[in-house]
């Protein structure tokens, strides 16, 4: 049946018309219709949606073609809503649960999408967010927490330790890091501490995806130098940044090297947000001075790097596909929830929202695309 013509739900439930915002065929428009109210597999939910983010990768597929996909599909990664349907192996999930999910409509057909009212969603990838935290505040989060997850915590990209809940810090540590708020740490803060964290070098920031890097690498034990604009050097900061450097500055590689250096903690690589062949030179160009590393990139390698840097590809997926999903599950399943709940993670960045329903998802396609600086764009529904 074409996924244009009106299904309604079946499974003996009220009649429920799914809705989306289909991309038909490729680089066209997206248009709104009906949709098939999805079946439920065993591992997974159905969520009434409430709010979806934009992100890149929805604009370039539009705009590029390619990445793969079969037509007519639903793009959207990140959705913000409440459970209306549980599958039968999924045991900490229930209806009625607000929850943020990163939708993996890429990897698995349009009833998976973002853009819809009623996506059906892999419970991998499934976080309870506190009763008062917005569904328009939360949905900034889920593709940035799987794109920061892969990077740092896959041994295919940087291989670094999962992150620690702060109630499950010990006393002594939390004293330390007590002494320093945590908007104002600066290079001459870092060096007083009596041990020196290993540091992660990240280039961008203030990105979306930078946003959960920095949150996630610091709850894992790690002091974060970080690159933005000066505009956003607080908002780094506020997310627990140790350092933060423009990236618009010429000598940024040659000061970044120096600043490592003379601060001597080991490096234990570098996450690239931004993926440009530039961004990835430049990583590289550091990496290289301090006796080579791992840089993880949501980009692709250029040629010609330097032998002592390794270079892996970011794909937020993998952390279900790959290593037995066990990524997904430290991340999603055992740290999301409680660290939104504890407010030792934060939604970031703010969200623009664009309009409310899903005749607005085109706009925040094209709002992305005339680019962010520290925003997410939204669309309530
Ligand atoms: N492979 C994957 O699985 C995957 C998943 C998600 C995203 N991505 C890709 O990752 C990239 C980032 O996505 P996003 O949603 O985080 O983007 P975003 O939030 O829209 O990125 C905007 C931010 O990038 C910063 N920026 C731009 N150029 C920079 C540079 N040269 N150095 C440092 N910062 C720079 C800007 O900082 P200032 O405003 O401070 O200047 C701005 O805050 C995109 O290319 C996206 O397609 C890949």
């Amino acid at each position: 049946m074409s996924p244009f013509h009106l299904q309604t739900a079946g499974r003996g439930k009220m009649q429920i018309i799914n809705y989306a915002a289909w991309i038909p065929t490729e680089k066209a428009p997206l248009e709104v219709g009906t949709a098939p109210y999805p079946d439920l597999g065993a591992d997974e939910v159905i969520v009434k949606n409430r709010a979806v983010a934009v992100n890149p990768v929805d604009w370039k597929i539009q705009s590029w073609g390619g990445f793969g996909l079969k037509y007519p599909t639903v793009l959207g990664e990140d959705i913000a809503g409440e459970i209306v349907e549980v599958g039968k192996n999924v045991k900490a999930l229930k209806k009625g649960d607000r929850v943020i999910a990163h939708a993996l409509g890429m990897a698995n057909g349009h009833a998976y999408g973002g853009f819809q009212l009623y996506p059906r969603l892999k419970a991998a990838t499934v976080a309870k967010i506190p009763g008062g935290l917005k569904f328009t505040s939360a949905v900034v989060l889920p593709l940035s927490i799987s794109t920061a997850a892969a990077g740092l915590y896959l041994k295919d990209n940087l291989g670094l330790e999962f992150p620690v809940l702060k109630k499950d810090v010990p006393q002594q540590i939390r004293d330390v890091d007590a002494t320093t708020e945590p908007g104002a740490w600066t290079l001459v803060d870092v060096e007083k501490e009596k041990t020196k964290r290993p540091v992660l070098l990240l280039w961008g920031g203030s990105s979306s995806v930078g946003s959960s890097v920095i949150q996630l690498a610091v709850a894992s034990g790690y002091d974060v130098f970080t690159t933005a604009s000066p505009a956003n050097y607080s908002y780094a900061k506020a997310l627990g940044a140790a350092l933060v450097l423009d990236y618009h500055n010429p000598d940024i590689v040659a000061i970044l090297i120096s600043l490592l250096k003379e601060h001597g903690a080991p490096v234990v690589g570098a996450y690239d947000s931004i993926g440009s062949e530039t961004t990835v030179r430049q990583n590289a160009a550091v990496l290289h001075a301090l006796g080579g590393g791992k840089i993880a990139t949501v980009g692709a390698a250029p040629d010609g790097l330097p032998g002592d840097v390794k270079v892996g590809r970011i794909g937020s997926g993998n952390i279900v596909s790959q290593e037995g999903g066990v990524v997904a599950k430290k991340i999603w399943q055992e740290y999301v929830a409680a660290a939104l709940e504890e407010e030792s993670f934060k939604p970031a960045p703010d969200e623009l929202v664009v309009g409310n329903g899903l005749y607005y998802v085109q706009g925040g396609l094209d709002r992305q695309k005339q680019g962010v600086s520290a925003k997410k764009v939204v669309v309530t529904l």
